[in-house]
């Protein structure tokens, strides 16, 4: 193989492996979730999901959110409300969770239990759960970014 043949196959190489990226790249996305295509609002609030979807399961639990994984419940004493925190541990980082039946959310590792406001109800956690700014328009549920 002399010096312009084997250049010839490299370059058809290159190309045969750069494809796939090339085509995937100008690909339509598909993967696209039902919040997603939402359009993008200017007060800073996100919609995560429906009033629909939150009153089937309870709590609704949005781990890609853009101000971190947050957790949304319907408020215990105004169910016409919602309350949202940032589900993260303060103890040592597990994933918190809303238990109706104790009005708490309760942390699996180390059982820490929360207000459904993310105050210390029980240790061992010592700070609160950060909260959100949350409301609810029409059938969406709404998050506001920055936590309080
Ligand atoms: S990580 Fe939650 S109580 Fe320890």
């Amino acid at each position: 193989m002399n010096r312009r043949e084997f250049l010839m196959w490299v370059g058809i190489g290159g190309l045969a492996s750069s494809l796939p990226v090339a085509i995937a790249a100008c690909s339509p996305q598909t993967e696209k979730s039902e919040t997603s295509a939402m359009p993008k609002r200017t007060d800073g609030f996100q919609a995560i999901g429906t009033v629909t979807e939150l009153k089937q399961k309870g709590q609704m639990l949005k781990k890609d959110f853009a101000g971190g994984p947050v957790l949304v419940i319907s408020n215990p004493g105004n169910t016409k409300t919602i309350t949202a925190v940032n589900p993260t541990c303060t103890h040592k980082g597990c994933t918190v969770d809303w238990k109706a039946a104790k009005n708490a959310f309760v942390c699996p590792c180390h059982k820490a239990e929360f207000s459904p406001a993310g105050k210390v109800l029980k240790g061992p956690a010592k700070k609160p759960l950060p909260t959100y700014n949350a409301k609810i328009e029409g059938d969406a549920v709404l998050v506001k970014a920055s936590s309080r």
